[in-house]
């Protein structure tokens, strides 16, 4: 008997109605759930491809000093790397007379390689301005023979040529007196006379140049008073314009990537990868070994690619000459982007992130304004078939985007689609994009439900589907939050069900909202009848095991070095040789002084014997950062700085051997942990609200954060969905 399988939309993107067919999924086939990002995507991604530029008084030893190659660090940081004295740097401003300068030049190839806009270097960490600035003599106007207002020209040529326009700008700052003095990490606390300084100069960025689409704050640690305050002056003067997580302390509209970096997790806010032609370098650096430039434009299409197809918005940089000239190379390599924009751009722009995602082979992304997939093949398939598995849509057609004359065969087979693109050509970039047309809206099935357990579904950290978000107070804290979860319920019987939330201390005061189909329910999780978790029973602990701090790999996010499938039994790090090592001075529900530097993490490791399968209520002590998967899962992570925070987690132990692994983090000041195993817990209970289900419909349960950037904070939370006649 054929079922009607409902899916329900969400508000927003992507999930869609559909016709009727025999074969629902079934839990067995699920895999990994892929769904899409559903912040306003179309907003945001009108800059899916835009242009860095980094120019300034480093550009003219470009990356040499004093007859040397400084190849350590970037090159736009040479007054750091080649460690130059203040006044000697700033004698370069007397150098400044850029001869090549030609902004609408600038403007011409930013478009010609298809990019919307382009965001420039205001101020770097050297503190040299680019602008006009009442506030300081060391800037382009003051300061240099040349004598002209840069940022003025360049908001001009881009007004003339149509192109938003950006503004980069340093809170760090090694010219002004209050500044730090220049450090390893570049993330230095705002003395509040350079606060001052920086929040008159970001005001007139804002005032003086037209509207600036993007201000891209970078590096310091500034408090969060402080990064409210440049959030509050740009959104008074300008609110459009879009502020960089790089501002801190959840203050940005958009996460900023770390340099280079992409996601390796579902991102539902706004994103951005910045990224360099060569991972070395920002600014001009003459002797870099640049090879062929239509391998480099390959390379970075295919990163363009796959960053449009997970929804981010891709910023490309260029590093111009001291004389003010493009680099031939980087001005070759926009060129060949453009040629293969111009006929594959329709895949990129005006389109969003699938369910589908990327994947090893390439990325599909769906168009905003009419029912067409784009699917971009990166890499050659040996049987010359491309498989999307879950697609359900009625498919009129599937040809290539280069000749639509051509039909490519189709064949379906469960719920696998797949194409047969052997006609296809791929391009000197090595893609090649096929368009499906599809019915209406793109219709991926859930590629994981929840079945119900004697009628009851449960839905927890473990089997949801989790969205995240970055954040951070400064470049080495940056730390992924968890804000949203989803679930896919596949109801197997009509009638009236509860929802029933269940959590613990940990969670009590949280406030989210669920939607289960239609239904939402604003929530706040509060205290109620507590019912006891007690400790856990003949546990017994092996041998304590630390990790000696790792500096190199300081950071506590993912994106600079979760280090995964960790094991204390065999050694890691970048080169092998890390091991852990025996330490007898820990006890449970002691203060242990993990001795740990300023921004350095360490990893703690033990075994933990338990004689059954059970629940173990634990609580770590910490403040800054911390982590812990057990048996290789993650539990927890939390970035939340000084103070010390108590974390309560419920560990479900297995029979025999679990592998503890904890993360800390520090920022500043002591690194003391303390972790407790035998602790006596409550878990709460509330009823949401109750639903209808029907029978053969799968229904879309989601839990979103208040913002894009706020963690749902959850460890212990479960969610029952339950038939009203069984309570
Ligand atoms: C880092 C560097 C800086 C560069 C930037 C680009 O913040 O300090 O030199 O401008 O990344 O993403």
């Amino acid at each position: 008997m054929s079922k009607k399988l409902l899916l329900i939309s969400f508000a927003t993107i992507l999930l869609f109605q559909c016709t009727s067919t025999p074969d629902r999924p079934s839990a067995s086939e699920a895999t990994e759930a892929v769904t899409m990002p559903q912040f306003d995507q179309s907003t945001w991604g009108a800059r899916k491809f835009s242009m860095f530029i980094h120019w300034g008084l480093y550009s003219i030893p470009g990356g040499v000093w004093k007859g040397k190659q400084i190849e350590k660090g970037y090159s736009e940081q040479i007054q750091a790397h080649a460690a130059i004295p203040k006044d000697e740097y700033a004698a370069l401003a007397k150098q400044f007379n850029p001869s090549k300068w030609d902004p609408d030049h600038i403007v011409q190839i930013a478009k010609q390689a298809g990019m919307q806009s382009i965001v420039f270097t205001a101020k770097h960490h050297d503190g040299f301005c680019l602008f006009a600035s009442n506030e300081t003599d060391f800037d382009v106007v003051d300061g240099t023979p040349f004598g002209r207002d840069v940022v003025k020209e360049l908001a001009d040529a881009c007004a003339r040529g149509g192109l938003k326009f950006g503004l980069y700008y340093s809170l760090i700052d090694w010219h002004h007196p209050a500044g730090s003095p220049i450090s390893n990490s570049n993330s230095d606390p705002i003395n509040p006379d350079l606060h001052a300084y920086n929040l008159a100069q970001v005001r007139e960025l804002l005032t003086n140049y037209g509207p600036i689409d993007q201000l891209w704050f970078d590096m310091g640690a500034p408090t969060p008073e402080q990064s409210n305050d440049y959030r509050d002056l740009v959104k008074s003067l300008q609110p459009d314009c879009q502020i960089s997580s790089r501002v801190w302390n959840q203050d940005g509209d958009f996460y900023v990537m770390g340099d280079n970096q992409y996601p390796e997790v579902s991102i539902d806010a706004p994103w951005q990868v910045p990224a360099s032609m060569f991972d070395e370098t920002w600014g001009y650096r003459s002797w870099q070994k640049r090879g062929d430039p239509l391998a480099k434009a390959a390379e970075k299409v295919h990163s363009l690619v796959r960053v449009a197809g997970s929804g981010g918005v891709y910023l490309l940089n260029i590093g111009p000459d001291g004389n003010g000239s493009v680099v031939p190379f980087e001005e070759k390599v926009l060129q060949e982007m453009g040629q293969w924009i111009s006929y594959n751009g329709q895949a990129i722009f005006d389109t969003k992130a699938t369910t589908f995602g990327v994947r090893t082979w390439g990325a599909v992304t769906a168009a905003n304004e009419s029912s067409k997939l784009y699917v971009t093949i990166l890499e050659h398939p040996q049987d010359g078939k491309v498989s999307l598995y879950g697609l359900q849509n009625q498919i009129a057609r599937a040809y290539p985007l280069a000749d639509p004359s051509i039909e490519l065969p189709i064949s379906k087979q469960g719920k696998n689609v797949t194409f047969d693109i052997t006609p296809m050509v791929f391009d000197s970039m090595g893609t090649t994009v096929m368009v499906v047309e599809i019915g209406g809206t793109a219709d991926f099935y859930p590629l994981r439900t929840v079945i119900p357990k004697a009628e009851t579904y449960t839905m927890d950290l473990k089997n949801a589907k989790s969205f995240k978000a970055y954040v951070g107070d400064k470049y080495q804290s940056i730390t992924e939050v968890n804000n949203c979860l989803q679930w896919f319920l596949q109801s197997t019987k009509s009638g009236n069900y509860a929802i029933r939330l269940s959590y613990t201390n940990e969670e009590v005061g949280r406030n989210f909202t669920l939607k289960v189909g239609e239904n939402t329910f604003p929530l706040t999780l509060e205290k109620s009848e507590p019912e006891e978790i007690p400790a856990p029973s003949g546990i017994a602990f092996g041998n304590f095991l630390l990790a000696e701090p790792i500096y190199e790999d300081a950071s506590f996010s993912t994106i600079h070095g979760v280090l995964y499938n960790l094991a204390y039994s065999r050694p890691w790090g970048y080169d092998g040789s890390r091991t852990f090592v025996e330490n007898p001075d820990w006890e449970q529900g002691k203060p242990f002084d993990l001795h740990l530097p300023d921004v350095g993490s360490q990893y703690i490791g033990f075994s933990m014997f338990s004689p059954t399968d059970q629940i173990m209520m634990s609580t770590i002590t910490a403040d800054d950062g911390v982590a812990l998967w057990v048996g290789g899962r993650k539990l927890l992570e939390s970035f939340a700085p000084a103070p010390e925070r108590t974390y309560l987690v419920e560990i479900p132990l297995e029979q025999g051997n679990n592998q503890m692994m904890f993360k800390f983090y520090n920022s500043k000041g002591p690194s003391e942990v303390t972790i407790q195993h035998d602790v006596v817990a409550a878990r709460y209970h509330k009823t949401a609200g109750n639903v209808n289900l029907q029978e053969g419909t799968i229904v879309p349960v989601e839990i979103r954060a208040s913002s894009p950037f706020a963690d749902l904070g959850f460890v212990n939370f479960m969610l029952e969905v339950v038939p009203v006649d069984n309570l």
